[in-house]
């Protein structure tokens, strides 16, 4: 048996997530690095013919489908997408997720959650029993950001999980800034015993915009490891 690398298990989710593109779908493209493969690969196809609308989660993938070639439109232009494929920091067994950690989960969520189906493609290290190994990416406003960080402390213990919330820089003194010109706050909780009751709780704090818990949004996991691919869902 052949051993991927990281990165070729990465493309080799995306290789299994591109049987599902058809002609004339709209597509959501996610951000990260196994999503750049599949829109790497999606680059390919339309290279070759295949015709299909796509609206990016992030400047950074627009910039790439662009560049190859691949017809753009936003999500206000098509409120409604067929599909979905994007990545994850994490996912368990019942195809939860935590996402942001390219800093793109606001955008990532409303295109998930306007679209039929989101397919997820992941090597097998983000798959975890419980959740929280992946620090959790909260995008707050910039405006009361404390406050905003105090209540995120507070809705956290309720929900039994603590740790340190770091606000996320993209080098010394400067702070990361999203592409909706929001902050991101990491939550270094650990395990997270009742994501659902977090993922409530956060979306009602004020100062937050969106949190990275996926909760009842994907419908497959498509996982490569080692022993092949493996779907979830
Ligand atoms: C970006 C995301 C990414 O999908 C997530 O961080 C996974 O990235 P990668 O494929 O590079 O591991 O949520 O906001």
């Amino acid at each position: 048996m052949t051993t991927l690398s990281p990165d070729e298990a990465k493309r080799a989710a995306a290789a299994e997530a591109i049987k599902l593109v058809r002609p004339g779908m709209k597509l959501g493209l996610g951000t990260g690095s196994t999503a750049r493969h599949f829109v790497d690969l999606l680059g390919g196809l339309v290279a070759a013919g295949l015709d299909v609308l796509c609206v990016p989660t992030s400047e950074e993938t627009r910039a790439q489908a662009a560049a190859l070639g691949v017809a753009l439109t936003t999500i206000d232009a098509e409120p409604e997408l067929d599909l979905t494929v994007d990545g994850a920091d994490e996912f368990d067994d019942s195809l939860r997720l935590v996402k942001g950690g390219g800093g793109a989960l606001l955008r990532e969520k409303i295109v998930a959650t306007a679209s039929k189906t989101m397919v997820v493609i992941a090597d097998v290290s983000k798959h975890v029993e419980i959740m929280g190994k992946f620090p959790l990416p909260v995008e707050v406003t910039r405006f009361g950001l404390e406050a905003t960080r105090r209540l995120i402390r507070a809705r956290a213990e309720e929900a039994g999980c603590a740790g340190e919330i770091v606000l996320r820089d993209k080098g010394p003194g400067q702070p990361f800034i999203t592409d909706n010109g929001n902050f991101i706050l990491d939550c270094h909780f650990g395990a997270l015993p009742r994501p659902e009751q977090l993922a409530q709780d956060l979306s009602a704090i004020p100062g937050v915009v969106e949190h990275g818990l996926f909760i009842g949004l994907a419908k497959a996991v498509i996982c490569a490891g080692p022993g092949g691919i493996e779907i979830f869902g």
